[in-house]
């Protein structure tokens, strides 16, 4: 298989940016100690995720089995399918977990028809729970994006949603 071939023909996201433009970056990088992981993060910052297609490209420019590549993807959680619009995570630390973040959690599953680690079917949202976003004293608390919901109860999902 060659590269073209090798590359997902119906794929948006490489027929919207083709891998020309990684390519100028791995050769900046090809040298570097550490590059792969530079690499895969300015990949993500490009492409949105790290698709198989992708992943098979970098780890041929820089010679590498995809393995190693793949390894490396999964092992720092870069996303490997197409994300939302915006981004949702729940905080189920302890103090958002005892103070209801697991409501909101199934709440959320349950309105937006999606799992953790899942984006909606209208690529709006992806769906992620984390650990602690530090508004632990105004406990349950979720994030959008950048923005931080403190003390948040199911009924107020609906309007903090509507706002995206
Ligand atoms: S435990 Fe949820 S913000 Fe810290």
């Amino acid at each position: 298989m060659n590269n073209a071939q090798s590359r997902c023909a119906g794929c948006q996201q490489d027929s919207a940016k083709p891998f020309v433009e990684l390519d100028h970056i791995i050769d900046l990088y090809r040298n570097k100690e550490g590059n792969l992981i530079q690499i895969l993060h300015i990949a993500q910052e490009l492409y949105g995720y790290l698709s198989l297609e992708l992943q098979q490209h970098i780890a041929e420019a820089l010679n590498k089995p995809l393995s190693e590549v793949s390894g490396v993807v999964t092992f720092y959680s870069f996303s490997t399918k197409p994300r939302g619009e915006h981004t949702i995570r729940v905080c189920l630390g302890t103090a958002c977990y005892v103070r209801g973040g697991k409501k909101i959690v199934d709440a959320l599953q349950k309105s937006l028809q999606v799992d953790i680690g899942e984006t909606t079917a209208d690529g709006k949202f992806t769906f992620e729970v984390a650990r602690c976003i530090g508004a632990c004293g105004l406990a349950p608390a979720m994030m959008i994006d950048d923005v931080v919901y403190k003390q948040v109860n199911i009924n107020k999902l609906d309007a903090i949603l509507s706002r995206y």
